[in-house]
């Protein structure tokens, strides 16, 4: 992988930008207009992705996830409450602590079975209510799709919203994945998002160069989300060209398009890898990931020439991710390359 044309499937954010995407930025290139948002463009593109989750929702645009999910907590938690997600959670494992420094929450982790809670797992986090010593668990965090490539069916969705409001906690979803995650189940993305009050709507992953939205489903939980997005330090100047991005994303559905694609791509290669000898696919395939324990040799040798991350070193499981633009040509000479490492 690299700068003069090389490919991988180390991440979706490995990817180049989608040419829609580019020439929607540079649609907006022309004149100066107010900066944070101010301009005559930006409301109506919040507005629009507002949209995709209900007529009351509100979506304020940031520049990447992490920045989305600490403030998506931030703007929802007291300094005793606690958030329960899966130990997978992206909250958990790769925020480098941003979430307990910046929203100052604690993360209740629970251990969860290809990185997707239930409503029991939620369950044994919840105790010690009203009690000062302990933290106030707040909110319910899911990934869907989840870091582990794995879905969240519409039922199961339904199932901890229910659980959420029985409980009087706040379900917040990162869906730095989310399109992936629509497509896969055929729905849109406010379905794909459950019952969710606040949501991570991701777009860097799905071809854009870097923007992703808060998104408020119960728009009483913005408020005062201005200030906070500024004191956070995800309040871009330029807004124009992150609203932009977010533009081109929902019209015509390029979201679809594109977070479709990645995961017909990740299918692709799974059918191709599933029956040789000495590789194991370990997780279900359902979104643009596919995950595989094969021996470290052979990890080695083939990330010369297609990079991609060793997920859990002492399983010797890897993850390769399918991107938007991830071709057949790609998958099927990275299969061949496997089947022919493996020997
Ligand atoms: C599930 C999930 N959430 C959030 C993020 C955060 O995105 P960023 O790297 O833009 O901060 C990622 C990125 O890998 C992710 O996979």
């Amino acid at each position: 992988m690299s700068l003069n044309g090389g490919r991988g499937f180390a991440s979706d954010n490995s990817a180049t930008i989608h040419p829609d995407v580019l020439a929607a930025i540079a649609r907006v290139n022309v004149g100066h207009t107010f900066g944070y948002g101010h301009d005559e463009y930006t409301g109506g593109v919040e507005r629009l992705v507002a949209a995709q989750f209900g007529q009351y929702a509100r979506a304020f645009l940031v520049f990447n996830g992490t920045g989305a999910n600490v403030l998506s907590l931030r703007a929802v938690c007291r300094p005793w409450d606690g958030v329960i997600c899966a130990t997978t959670a992206h909250l958990n494992v790769d925020e480098c602590g941003a979430p307990e420094h910046i929203a100052g929450v604690k993360l209740l982790t629970v251990e969860a079975e290809n990185g997707k809670l239930t409503p029991a797992l939620v369950r044994r986090r919840i105790d010690r209510l009203g009690d000062e010593h302990a933290v106030q668990p707040r909110v319910i965090s899911v990934s869907q799709c989840t870091e582990l490539g794995t879905l969240y069916t519409q039922d199961e969705m339904q199932g901890l919203g229910e659980f959420a409001r029985e409980h009087g906690l706040i379900l917040h979803v990162d869906g730095a994945r989310l399109a992936n995650a629509a497509a896969a189940l055929d729905v849109k993305l406010f379905a794909a998002a459950g019952d969710a009050d606040v949501v991570s709507f991701g777009g860097t992953k799905n071809g854009l160069l870097a923007a992703e939205a808060v998104v408020f489903v119960r728009s009483e939980l913005a408020d005062g989300f201005l200030y906070l997005r500024k004191q956070s330090l995800q309040l871009a100047s330029k807004m124009r060209f992150l609203a932009a991005q977010f533009e081109a994303l929902i019209r015509n559905q390029l979201w679809l398009q594109c977070a479709g694609h990645a995961n017909a791509m990740a299918a692709r290669l799974a059918v191709a890898l599933r029956d040789v000898p000495g590789l194991t696919i370990t997780r279900p395939v359902e979104t643009n990931a596919v995950f595989a324990v094969l021996p470290p040799a052979v990890t080695a040798s083939l990330q010369h020439d297609y990079p991609f991350y060793v997920w859990d070193e002492v399983a010797g499981e890897v993850r390769w991710m399918c991107s938007w633009d991830t071709t057949e040509e790609d998958v099927d000479q990275f299969a061949a390359a496997v089947r022919a490492a493996l020997g």
